[in-house]
C-alpha cells in the first residue's frame, strides 16, 4: 500500500478520491460530522499540492436508484464550510460525462460526484463502470477505510485502472488497528449491536476463537431471542439465520467463548413511541424491541468489569430516540469508568457508535475510535479487506 502523502508531482493531477461520507442524516441535516472531519487532512494535503479533486462517495443504501433524500448536497455544503472553498456537486448522469475535459469547465478545485450508489453498477462491482470512472481521473486515492470491506466498483475495481494510493485517514486507521490487534490482552469482550444484521452475523463465527465474550445487542439480538424460542413481535430481524446461529452456539462451546444476548428488553409500538419494559416471553405481535432492559445492562456491566479489552461496534438500541438510548449510554459510561481507572483498553467503531459517543461526549475516554463499523469487525476477523487488497 502506497500512501498519497509520499507522492509529490500532484500539481494539476485529477485525483479520484473515494471517501466514506456516509454520515448520519436526520431530515436532510447531518447529525454527526466525524467522517467528514476525519478526511479533511487528506483534502487539505491535496489542495496544498494543487491537485484537482474529484470525490466519490455513497450515502445510505439507495440500491441503484436516485433517491432525493440521499443526495450528497448536505455533505457538499458542510465540506464548503469546513474548507472555506467552493465545492461543486456534479448531478449529471456520470455515465454521460464523455471525457476528462468535462471537468475543465469547472474552475473549482473540488468536485463531488453525486451518490455513487445511485448507479446499480457500483454495488455490482461492474468492470465497465469502474473503467469509465477511472477514465475521469489520473490517480486514485482510497480514504474510505469504513467501506473498504465492500468489493464495490469505486473501492475494488477502479484501482485496477489507475495508479492507486491510500489516504491519510485510511493509513491512520489501518496502523492503529494493526497495533491494537497485535498487542491485545485477554479477557477480550466484543460488543456487537446496530441494525446491519446481515453484514455482522457472518463475522461472529470468525471472532469466536479470538475473543472470550461476545455480547449481542441491537438488531441481531432479535434473531437470537427468536432462535431461543421467544417471539420478537415486529422487531427488525434477518431471515434464514437459524443455521448460522446454531453454528455460532456450537463454535462458542468449542472455543469457550461466552455469547451473551438480552434477557430483558424495552419495546414500543413504533420508533417514536414511549418505552415499556418486557421480559422475553411478554413481547406482543404489535411491539418492537428498541433497547435492552435493566437485567441485561447489569449483566453486560459485569462482563465489562471482568474484561481487559473491550471492542464495541453498534448501539444497543434505537438511541436516536432518547427513550431507547439508555442501554447504549450505560455501556458507554461503564467503559468510560473502567478506562479512567486504567482497568481496560477500549476501542469503538462505526458511524452510529461514533455519533453516540460524540453525543455523550465520551470519545476521549476510548483508546481508539474508528470511523468504521462493518470494516472494523471484518478487520478484527483477520480478513484482508477488498479495498486494501486493491491498493496492494
Ligand atoms: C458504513 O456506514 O458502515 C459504510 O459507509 C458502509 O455502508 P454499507 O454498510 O451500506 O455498505
Ligand atoms: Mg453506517
Amino acid at each position: 500500500m502506497r500512501s498519497i502523502l509520499n507522492e509529490k508531482n500532484l500539481n494539476k493531477k485529477k485525483i479520484l478520491l473515494r471517501l466514506d461520507l456516509n454520515v448520519p442524516l436526520e431530515n436532510g441535516k447531518i447529525t454527526d460530522t466525524t467522517r467528514i472531519d476525519k478526511i479533511l487532512p487528506t483534502l487539505n494535503f491535496l489542495i496544498k499540492e494543487k491537485a484537482k479533486i474529484i470525490i466519490l462517495s455513497h450515502i445510505g443504501r439507495p440500491k441503484g436508484k436516485i433517491v432525493k433524500e440521499l443526495s450528497l448536497e448536505p455533505i457538499r455544503e458542510e465540506l464548503e464550510k469546513k474548507l472555506s472553498k467552493k465545492v461543486q456537486l456534479i448531478t449529471e448522469n456520470i455515465k454521460e460525462i464523455k471525457h476528462k475535459r468535462f471537468f475543465d469547465s469547472y474552475s473549482e478545485e473540488i468536485l463531488i460526484l453525486e451518490n455513487i450508489r445511485f448507479y446499480s453498477e457500483e454495488e455490482k462491482n461492474d468492470n465497465k463502470f469502474a473503467k469509465y470512472l477511472a477514465s475521469l481521473g489520473d490517480i486514485y486515492v482510497n480514504d474510505a477505510f469504513s467501506c473498504s470491506h465492500r468489493a464495490h466498483a469505486s473501492i475494488y475495481e477502479v484501482p485496477k485502472f489507475l495508479p492507486s494510493f491510500s489516504g491519510l485517514q485510511l493509513d491512520t486507521e489501518v496502523s492503529a488497528l494493526k497495533k491494537i490487534t497485535s498487542e491485545i490482552t485477554r479477557p477480550i469482550t466484543c460488543i456487537i449491536g446496530g441494525s446491519k444484521i446481515s453484514t455482522k452475523i457472518n463475522v461472529i463465527k470468525n471472532l469466536i476463537p479470538k475473543f472470550n465474550n461476545i455480547i449481542i445487542v441491537g438488531g441481531m439480538a432479535n434473531n437470537f431471542i427468536e432462535f431461543f424460542g421467544d417471539s420478537v413481535g415486529k422487531s427488525i430481524k434477518e431471515k434464514n439465520c437459524n443455521l448460522i446461529i446454531e453454528e455460532i452456539i456450537n463454535l462458542s462451546k468449542i472455543y469457550k467463548c461466552k455469547i451473551i444476548y438480552p434477557e430483558d428488553v424495552i419495546v414500543s409500538n413504533d420508533l417514536y413511541g414511549s418505552s415499556k419494559k418486557r421480559k422475553l416471553n411478554e413481547i406482543s405481535s404489535d411491539e418492537m424491541i428498541l433497547d435492552i432492559g435493566s437485567k441485561t445492562i447489569e449483566r453486560i456491566k459485569n462482563v465489562i468489569d471482568n474484561s481487559k479489552t473491550i471492542l464495541w461496534n453498534g448501539p444497543a438500541g434505537y438511541f436516536e430516540n432518547p427513550n431507547f438510548a439508555n442501554g447504549s449510554i450505560e455501556i458507554a459510561n461503564k467503559i468510560t469508568e473502567n478506562k479512567k481507572a486504567n482497568k481496560i483498553f477500549s476501542v469503538a467503531g462505526g458511524g452510529d457508535t461514533v455519533s453516540l459517543l460524540n453525543n455523550l461526549n465520551v470519545v476521549n475516554n476510548f483508546n481508539f475510535v474508528s470511523t468504521a463499523g462493518g470494516a472494523f469487525l471484518e478487520y478484527l476477523e483477520g480478513k484482508i479487506l477488498p479495498g486494501i487488497t486493491a491498493l496492494n
